[in-house]
Order: C-alpha cells, then structure tokens, then sequence
C-alpha cells in the first residue's frame, strides 16, 4: 500500500516515490542508508550524529524521534558536537535561548571548515520564525538544512534532498498537515518515557510564541496514545509523562470528543505501567473530573504543576490568562482538598509588561498560600509577534532581575519548608541511575524530587519504598525500608 507513483522532486530519483506516510520517509531512510554506507566505506569508519536539544518536554520528546531517524539511518550517537551530522533542536520561549544557538552555530561552523563534509541542520521552534530563517540565511551560510516544528518526521527526506541538491534545503510549514506516526525513535532512559499526547495550543497567552510557533492544537487519538503505552510498557517501561501544552483541552478536537481525564483512566490501564505524569494543565480550565481522577487513580502521580505566572489579577488579565488570583487559590484550595498529599508546582514570570510593585506583591502573597514544593521562574522575556511585545511600560531590566532575585528567595524559602514536611516519611521512588562518586542511587519521588540512598545498581528503573532521613531543602538523602 502506498506506492502511488507521485510527482518526483528530484532529477535523478527515475522510480516510485511513495506518496503516503510513514511509508514515504521509510523510502528515504532507505536512500539515506545507501548513502551513509558508501561514505563509511570511504573513511573506514562510522558514521556520527549529535542532536543538542533547547527547551521543553517537547522538544526532549521531538529529539528522540529524531534521534531514532538517524540511527536507522547509520549514524551513531556521539556526545562531540564536532560529528559528520549535527542537529540542533532549538526553543525561542525566551530570548536568552536564541542568543545561546547563535553562539554555538556560530562554533560549529569553524568545525565545517575544517571538515567540509559535516553537515548541520537546524530545528524546532526557532525556525519557526522568519526572521531567524533570514538570519541564517545570510549569516550561516553552511547550515545546510533548516526545518520547523511540523515536519520532523521528514527528516531522512530532506537530508536527502540536500544530498541530491547540494543545496541549503530550507523546509518551514505553517501549519502541521498530519500526525505521522510510527517512524523509528530512539529512548532516553529505559524506565520513563514521554508521550505526546497533543500538539500545539490555542490560548494565546499575550507573552508567549508557542501558539506561534506550534500551531493550533491537534489531539492525538486515544487508542494511538494507549497503543504507544502499551508497546512501552512492554519494554520495561514503568512511568509515562503525558505531555502537551494544555492537556486540559485533549480530546476536545478529536471525532468522537474523550476528556483528559478519561484519557489518564484509559492509560491507568495499561498493564506494568506503574506511574503517570503529566503536562502541562491551564488553571483556567482543569475540571473537577480531572482532579477526582487525580485523587481516585493510584497509578497517576499525586504532582499537579499548575503555572500560576502572575499573582496580579491585572496583570493575568492582560497576559490573557483568563482566571484572577482568588480563581487561582480557590483552585489550589480544591485540588489541596480533595488530593490530600498532594505537591503543587508552578511557573512564575517576573517583569511582565505594566508589572508594578503591588503586582509584584500579590504573586509573592500566592507562592506563600500556595505552599509550592518548587517553582520554574523566569524574568519576562520580549518575544516579537505575541502582543505583549507591544505592549506600553516594558519593565527595565534592572527592576525585573531585583525582583527576580526576591522571587528566589521566597520560593526557596517556601519550598524548603515544604519539603522539610515531608522528612521522616517514606516515599516510593523509582531508581534512575547511580552516581559514580558518591555511590549512591538516585531516585525520584511522585513529587518529582530526587532521593539519594545506598543500595544495588540492579534496582535501576524498579520502584523502590524509602525513608527520607534528611531533607536538603532540593532533595533528601534516605534508606530504603
Ligand atoms: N518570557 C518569560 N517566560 C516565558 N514563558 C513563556 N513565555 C515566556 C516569555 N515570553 C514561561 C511561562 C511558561 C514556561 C514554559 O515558560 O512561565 O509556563
Ligand atoms: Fe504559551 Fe499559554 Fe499556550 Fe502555555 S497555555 S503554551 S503559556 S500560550
């Protein structure tokens, strides 16, 4: 199936080019392969790869499938960026990511110049915007292929492309035209896994580029995500983190709409599957339903990271957030209530256009009611296109890093007293990796925080019931019981 004869955009490709997916990019990771191999013959040796991975879960999640196209391909993984293909997956969340892949491609073109046959590409969420793509393209010459966020599953066919060509091949869509699905990826670890559950998001947050750069939210359908979890739990996996912009709108697209709440009582069901995580749910939206599924389910991890971003109702309502601080609270209050136990995380911005000091104030006042057990914060950063860029009374810089730093200091305070509650109890972890130095396993709680204890290496990726002897405010050293 699938071998139409299609229209062919390259001269010298005289056969069958399969029109349908996945079966068109297994054609050129079969291309690819041949010529991967010739080029091994050439040298005398193997083929590397080394993809360098920016920002989010998706990202991480992306990479991998990355990773496994170019693994079928030949390549192998090397941690050297000096290798004969490097990727670089890039985030534009914030600014400061964008400078640092500037730095470094800047780096890897000194590498191409010593050794002309390397090849770079470029992709991810930085792509996704024009005036990067510009900068390359006039700056970064030999960068030879830059893709977006849509289409890495193309990857094989453009490294084709560029191959044939011997051009920059440049490939940026709009908006995704499909989910692909079973193409090869590789695993970070051999316990946990992410999985995408959706893609995309359509709120809009008046600071943020994601819905510009990821496009509209597309859900994948429930049996695929089950499917994806069952073959990973048949290979050892125990835990899975869910992952999408907003999970609380999964399923709301889909043919025959499914909650997120009945999605996670779906995946509960996967047999050997022991733990569940997810991200990122919207405050504005999570349900009672999906809270009582939290509570009642004892596979799903008792950890809601809920980003609060500002505790100024006026300063939510301008960043588009649609919920106010009592909104906020009273939902903490509620999932507090019915998950006793349960560990609430967040993600603060410091400096958001207009923010003035009472602002400021009141998202002090949520961290010390909302008892976080940890929180992602960042200072405010410009991101040309989303309309907060346009927005009058930019904060300086100066006054937005002062109260950054005191932001720190209140988290830090708040959550170490949180954790330091939870000293002398017992938690079940699962054990990720030894550490050479100290001995020690590592693992991490529901909560997402680490324990280090001593045992056998051969308990990696079980979970493992331990006591928590000494709280080091980030993490706790323990003894398994
Ligand atoms: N500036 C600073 N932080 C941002 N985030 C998203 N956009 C920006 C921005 N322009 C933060 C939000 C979000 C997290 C993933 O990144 O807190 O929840
Ligand atoms: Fe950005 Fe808001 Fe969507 Fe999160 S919910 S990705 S912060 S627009």
């Amino acid at each position: 199936m699938g071998l139409e004869k299609t229209e062919n955009r390259f001269a010298d490709l005289a056969g069958c080019v399969p029109v349908r997916e996945p079966q068109r990019q297994f054609y050129f990771m079969e291309e690819m392969k041949k010529l991967v191999a010739e080029q091994e013959k050439e040298l005398g040796r193997k083929l590397t790869m080394h993809v360098a991975t920016f920002g989010c879960q998706m990202n991480a999640k992306d990479s991998e499938k990355l990773c496994g196209i170019l693994e079928y391909i030949g390549y192998q993984e090397t941690e050297s960026e000096d290798a004969d293909f490097v990727l670089y997956n890039t985030c534009t969340v914030r600014e400061n990511a964008n400078t640092r892949v500037y730095g470094r491609v800047g780096y890897l073109g000194a590498c191409k110049k010593k050794k002309p046959s390397m090849r770079i590409a470029l992709c991810g969420c930085m792509m996704q915007e024009s005036h990067v793509v510009e900068k390359i393209r006039k700056s970064y010459r030999f960068v030879d292929i830059i893709f977006g966020t849509h289409n890495i599953y193309r990857l094989a066919e453009l490294m084709y492309e560029r191959e044939q060509t011997g051009k920059t091949v440049v490939s940026i869509l709009q908006e995704a035209e499909q989910i692909v699905e079973d193409l090869p990826a590789v695993q970070k670890y051999a316990f946990k896994a992410g999985v995408n559950i959706m893609y995309g998001c359509n709120n809009f947050c008046s600071y943020c580029i994601v819905p510009h750069v990821r496009g509209r939210e597309r859900s994948r359908e429930v049996c695929e995500i089950v499917k994806e979890c069952a073959d990973l739990a048949a290979h050892g996996v125990k835990e899975v983190m869910l992952l999408g912009q907003n999970v609380n709108s999964y399923g709301k697209n889909l043919e025959h709409p499914v909650s997120f709440a009945e999605l996670l009582r779906e995946v509960a069901r996967v047999e050997g599957l022991e733990r569940i995580r997810f991200m990122t749910p919207h405050p504005k939206d999570l349900s009672d339903e999906l809270i009582a599924e939290i509570a009642a389910n004892p596979k799903i991890c008792k950890h809601v990271h809920l980003p609060l971003q500002s505790g100024s109702t006026e300063i939510l309502r301008k960043m588009n957030r649609r919920y106010t601080k009592e909104q906020y609270l009273d939902l903490v209050a509620r999932i507090r209530k019915a998950i006793p136990g349960v560990a609430v995380t967040t993600d603060i911005i410091v400096g958001f256009p207009g923010e003035t000091e009472e602002d400021f104030a009141e998202t002090l006042d949520v961290v010390e009611k909302a008892e976080y057990i940890s929180a992602y914060t960042f200072i405010y950063s410009k991101r040309t296109g989303t309309p907060a860029a346009a927005m009058d009374n930019q904060v300086p810089e100066e006054v937005a890093n002062e109260r950054f730093q005191r932001l720190l200091k209140v988290v830090g305070r708040v959550a170490s007293a949180q954790a330091e509650k939870a000293a002398g109890t017992v938690a079940t972890v699962l054990v990720e990796e030894k550490n050479p130095e100290s001995g020690l396993l590592t693992g991490r709680m529901e909560n997402n925080m680490l324990v280090h204890f001593p045992g056998e290496e051969a308990l990696i990726g079980t979970l493992v019931p331990v006591c928590l002897k000494e709280c080091k405010g980030f993490y706790y050293f323990g003894e398994i019981v």
